[in-house]
């Protein structure tokens, strides 16, 4: 059954991990909904990893809607996000709403998502009071790199994890129903899930959040230009299991007549699973996968006002 906002919150209550993932296509969203995770996000990283665009800005409110419309073909019992992408919210409250709206009637998402804090208020407002969840994106945020002098981990200093902070604060009164957090220290992100009453998810923001985040093209490996830090690759550590599932059958051709279970769908799918085991048991990210503090930066942010013990 679809998991809804509620289910999240109660997750959050219950310590019980939250399992999110990106898909743009039918097949990939397919796999992710059979291996079970709870959330699907289009992306606006479609943009690259699916289309091949440099950066994340050149991506369209209609390719994005293209790619939302598959990923729920694929996943209809998941909860949908769809990121407004750059350009689709900047200007006005009216086309945030538009947009925002856009998921939600041509493509059947359940929530949507934008990036930045203050400076967006006005917009998340105007789409909660539309009557659309909303789900921010705090820390790194890639539509405005720019800003932050390329992709850069967020949250080291005081005044920076002060300032996400006050901006998740800002969006949780604004009314989103979760918060993203991308690229940031594990003891800063566990701060800011910790002071939050809304679920706070982390993309490469360490293991002591309410849930994880993996783009798909990353935990497949199925995009080589670039790779953070955070993101793991589990197609090396399930390929021998998917060698000897295909080993068991005699007549591998006949096996996949009969079940169409010799192909990439299971070889995804496994890895899919994998995933979805490690961030429930919270042995994903570990501290393979997440960025941490020295311990002088650590000092330094214990010495905030803000920080709580
Ligand atoms: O577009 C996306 O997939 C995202 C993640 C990088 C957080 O916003």
């Amino acid at each position: 059954m679809k998991k809804t906002i509620r289910n999240f919150k109660s997750m959050k209550r219950k310590g019980e991990p939250i399992c999110w993932v990106t898909a743009y296509d039918y097949p990939l969203a397919l796999c992710a909904e059979r291996a079970g995770v709870d959330m699907i996000l289009v992306g606006d990283s479609g943009g690259m990893v699916q289309l091949g665009y440099e950066t994340t800005n050149s991506v369209s409110m209609e390719e994005m809607l293209v790619m939302a419309k598959a990923a729920r073909r694929g996943a209809p019992n998941t909860f949908l996000i769809g990121d407004l992408p750059q350009g689709s919210y900047e200007v006005s409250d009216a086309d945030a709403v538009i947009n925002a709206l856009r998921y939600i009637k041509e493509a059947s998402c359940d929530a949507v998502k934008l990036e930045g804090g203050k400076r967006i208020l006005p917009r998340v407002r105007a789409i909660v009071d539309a009557g659309i969840l909303v789900i921010g994106h705090l820390g790194l945020t890639p539509q405005s790199t720019q800003s932050f002098g390329g992709y850069r981990v967020q949250g080291k200093t005081r005044l920076s994890f002060e300032n996400i902070l006050k901006d998740a604060f800002a969006l949780q009164k604004a009314g989103v129903c979760a918060i993203l957090l991308e690229a940031m220290p594990d003891e800063s992100a566990h701060q800011i899930a910790k002071q939050l009453s809304v679920p706070v998810l982390g993309i490469g923001a360490g293991t002591h959040v309410d849930g994880q985040l993996l783009i798909i093209h990353d935990l497949l490996g199925l995009y080589d230009p670039f790779r953070p830090k955070f993101a793991k690759c589990y197609i090396g550590e399930v390929i021998e299991n998917y060698n000897s599932f295909l080993s068991q059958h005699e007549n591998i051709r006949q096996m996949g007549v009969e079940t169409r279970k010799d192909g990439l769908l299971t070889l995804v799918q496994y890895a899919l699973e994998k995933y979805v085991a490690e961030v429930k048991s919270l042995q994903f990210p570990g501290e393979d996968y997440e960025y941490t503090l020295t311990e002088s930066s650590l000092d330094s942010l214990k010495r905030s006002e803000m920080w709580q013990e």
